[in-house]
């Protein structure tokens, strides 16, 4: 039987709330299923070790996930009001991007059943593209400084690095992927006419690459007519490749179209396996409901199923993708996102019920 260390990092805000779910939940699955076991270890890191430690994790952080073993990581968001948005997010989560080389951020973004989208009009069959948004470089590698801080010269630059093998490497994982799911193309997302040294180079790596793929059409686009297109003909999508920044807005813009930032979730793989994976609801701490019980556990339980997927425990994904969208169709025990009146815990405890019911 295979047996699955994960390493459970609830971070900040909502986190702690929507992360128990996904816990129990796979838990459940464990159970009911029988062809796996899983152990969970937890880490207090994020903005309260922050405030207590001067950092949000240990120095040695990222190196004690490695040598542990775990197979797989569980993410909580992270942001808190009493401490600098960058300071959380390059404390944390970026650094374990860039090290563990997790550089394809996987993004479904699909209308489930029993969800309105705000879009008038567009059902399942419209709104239902995956998002491959570059995780480790580009707009977000992290380069960059400020001089003369405070004054009249003051000077910030924030450089965009964008290496070959970076950018072959994440187009060919979506054509790749577009490939081995049946998906009908590919559509890069770019911005060449501005950006004319680093899109443009962006461009002549997708169609070097989409020449190794003759039978899946291929596109690209302008950024912010891509933008405009999500909403008015999704339909129009399917398998969208990007950078890291673009990517980050599309992902969110895709979320609000899909009914909620709670149902939104992401894989963060190092596809060669040679660092364990992360798997994070896209949502950030959501500090305006944090404490009340209400967030929406579904991007945080979704984003578990997508680790069981990349473990290969296809079976088990598939019956807890099913108990999720079967709790969705029913309209019972939604949170207020979704407009009920639920809490985290009894939508959390939903799934569970329809697991066990189709097991
Ligand atoms: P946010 O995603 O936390 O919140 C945006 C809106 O969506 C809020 O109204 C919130 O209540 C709602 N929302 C988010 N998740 C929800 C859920 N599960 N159920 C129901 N409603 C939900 O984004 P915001 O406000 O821009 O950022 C808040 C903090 O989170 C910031 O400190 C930011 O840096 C951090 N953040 C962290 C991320 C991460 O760790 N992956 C990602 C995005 C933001
Ligand atoms: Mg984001």
């Amino acid at each position: 039987m295979q047996h699955y260390h994960i390493a459970v990092l609830p971070g900040d805000g909502i986190g702690q709330e929507v992360i128990t779910e996904s816990v129990q939940t796979l838990e459940v699955l464990a159970q009911l299923h029988g062809g796996f076991r899983l152990d969970t270890h937890e880490f207090d890191w994020g903005s309260d070790y922050y405030l207590r430690e001067g950092a949000m994790m240990p120095a040695d952080g990222p190196t004690i996930l490695k040598q542990s073993g775990f197979d797989g990581i569980l993410l909580g968001p992270v942001g808190d009001p009493r401490v600098p948005d960058h300071i959380t997010l390059w404390g944390l989560l970026l650094p374990i991007r860039q090290q563990f080389d997790q550089y394809v951020n996987l993004r479904p973004i699909r209308l489930l059943p029993g969800v309105r989208s705000p879009l008038a009009n567009k059902g399942l069959a419209d709104i239902d593209m995956i998002c491959v948004r570059e995780n480790t470089e580009g707009e977000y590698a992290g380069v960059g400084g400020r001089v003369h801080q405070g004054t009249n010269d003051e000077v910030a630059i924030q450089s965009t690095v964008f290496t070959r093998s970076g950018t072959v490497r994440i187009i060919r994982y979506a054509f790749q992927y577009a490939r081995e799911h049946g998906r009908r193309k590919v559509t890069s997302a770019t911005k060449s006419n501005s950006l004319q040294y680093n899109m443009v180079f962006w461009d002549e790596v997708f169609a070097q690459v989409a020449a190794d793929y003759p039978e899946i059409p291929h596109e690209q686009q302008l950024i912010d007519s891509l933008a405009a297109r999500f909403v008015s003909r999704p339909e129009s999508l399917d398998v969208i490749v990007c950078s890291n920044l673009f990517g980050d807005i599309l992902s969110d813009l895709g979320a609000a179209l899909a009914g909620s930032m709670g149902l939104a979730p992401s894989a963060n793989l190092n596809p060669e396996r040679r660092y364990p994976s992360l798997f994070q609801a896209i949502h950030g701490s959501a500090p305006d409901i944090a404490g009340k019980g209400i967030a929406n556990p579904i991007a945080s339980i979704w984003s578990a199923q997508l680790m069981l997927d990349f473990f290969g425990e296809h079976e088990a994904a598939t019956l807890l993708m099913r108990a999720i969208e079967d709790v969705l169709t029913a309209r019972q025990a939604l949170t207020p996102d979704l407009g009920g009146t639920a809490t985290t815990h009894q939508l959390g405890d939903g799934i569970r019920t329809q697991l066990r019911t189709l097991a």
